[in-house]
């Protein structure tokens, strides 16, 4: 009887877990970072527009730097940002905004970000990968 009531209990917790994901993928728009498959590896960075507010970057991480470091962008820009690595996994997190993201060699990972203020948004590598972890930075500029 008790197995009973643990297998309900664990599969109502599912059931919110799952919820919570909903909620804040819709109610809360938070964009959910994906891995992207149906994209030529990259290995340089480019940035291009799309549309009239819109931009396509691919973003490369490698010891210890991004490319670009300084991206320069209207404000109102719809980025569709995606981003590689060229050696090991670092991760990319722009301050003050809603993007986390791991950089993995051999993946593409995708998320859409749209600068709506001007301002300086740093970003930097969250994930140690070395003697100079704490360098890899940079920013973007919304004028
Ligand atoms: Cu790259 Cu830490």
């Amino acid at each position: 009887k008790s197995e009973k009531l643990a297998f309900s209990l664990s599969g109502l917790l599912l059931v919110i877990f799952l919820g919570a994901i909903v909620y804040a993928s819709l109610a809360r728009n938070i964009e959910v970072p994906t891995c992207i498959t149906d994209m030529e590896p990259f290995a340089t960075d480019t940035l291009f527009q799309t549309g009239p507010n819109t931009y396509e970057l691919q973003a490369v991480a490698r010891m210890w730097a991004f490319q670009p470091s300084t991206v320069t962008l209207p404000a109102g820009s719809t980025v569709d940002l995606y981003l590689t690595s060229q050696d090991i996994i670092h991760g990319f997190k722009i301050k003050d905004h809603n993007v986390n993201l791991m950089a993995v060699p051999g993946a593409i990972n995708y998320i859409q970000v749209t600068f709506d203020e001007p301002g300086e948004y740093f970003f930097a590598c969250h994930e140690f990968c070395g003697a100079a972890h704490h360098t890899m930075a940079g920013r973007i500029i919304i004028e």
